[in-house]
């Protein structure tokens, strides 16, 4: 099963330390949607493949409960560790299997997981679960993303460039899916008032020893490291000393600005 590529201890702890926080660019798009479709009161907010619990954190201050469920044991715990606001709670669980009342959920939503999921199930069960015009938003970042950092930021992306290119045969046929923009899951949502969000660029400021945990905390990069372990380490240092030579500096703190492009489909449930 796909989402084992997720469940070692030692790749949850990754994430906790090396995944996006929340973005508001999209965190504010599905607010507005879920406010023009639906309304308020915004009562409860399941986040599906919530890994180590970023995604769903920052929907806190907007509902009056938030459940992240993830299907890794390893990334519950992980999640569980944050000290996060009291209203969030996290359970281990399948997409494809949600344990809540029919018609109970506001808002479903998933940030770079649904290419794991089994679609059809996971619609039925989002039909069951959401309440009349409650609405489900599935969204991830673009690969490869932007570096850049004073006039070398073409050298940067290009060593970015690079290494996805080294990691490619051991992506997994569904991260194809987020190459191609989500558009087969667009077309297996099942609710006819869809719509998708394309060119949501925002910036982070991260630093080099960053950028690399991040690289290390891809699914395929894991599956890389299982299957070459030293060649993996070999590429993931070439690529750091490419960058700290390119920038000009010998700390791997030195901050870069990443810059992401991310897409977004929303969906509402009919009345
Ligand atoms: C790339 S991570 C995304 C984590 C987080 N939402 C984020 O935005 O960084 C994908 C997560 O989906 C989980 N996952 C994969 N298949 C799943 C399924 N069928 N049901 C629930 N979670 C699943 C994995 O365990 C993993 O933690």
């Amino acid at each position: 099963m796909a989402s084992r590529l997720f469940e070692e201890q030692e790749h949850a702890a990754l994430y906790q330390k090396y995944r996006l926080p929340s973005h508001s660019q999209i965190l504010n798009l599905v607010l507005d949607y879920l406010q023009r479709k639906k309304g308020k009161p915004f009562r409860l907010a399941v986040d599906i493949g919530c890994g180590s619990g970023q995604s769903t954190r920052g929907l806190a201050s907007y509902f009056e409960r938030v459940v992240g469920i993830d299907v890794s044991g390893a990334q519950i715990e992980e999640a569980r560790k944050v000290d996060g606001p009291e209203n969030v709670s996290y359970r281990q669980g399948l997409a494809e299997e949600l344990e809540f009342e029919d018609g109970s959920v506001d808002l479903v939503t998933a940030g770079a997981a649904t290419h794991w999921f089994d679609m059809e199930k996971f619609m039925k069960e989002v039909e069951r679960v959401l309440k009349p015009r409650g609405c489900v938003a599935l969204y991830c970042c673009q690969v490869p993303f932007e570096l850049h950092y004073n006039d070398c930021s073409e050298q940067l992306t290009q060593i970015v460039q690079e290494m996805f290119k080294t990691l490619a045969p051991y992506m997994s046929e569904r991260c194809q899916m987020v190459r191609n923009k989500y558009k087969e899951i667009f077309d297996a949502i099942t609710f006819p008032d869809k719509e998708r969000v394309d060119n949501i660029r925002f910036k982070q400021q991260a630093s080099v020893s960053w950028v690399k945990g991040f690289f290390e905390s891809l699914s395929y990069y894991q599956t890389f490291q299982e299957k070459d372990p030293e060649c993996a380490k070999a590429s993931i240092e070439r690529m750091e000393q490419n960058f700290l030579q390119a920038v000009g500096v010998t700390s791997s703190e030195a901050v870069l600005e990443v810059k992401w492009t991310a897409f977004c489909l929303l969906a509402s449930k009919p009345e």
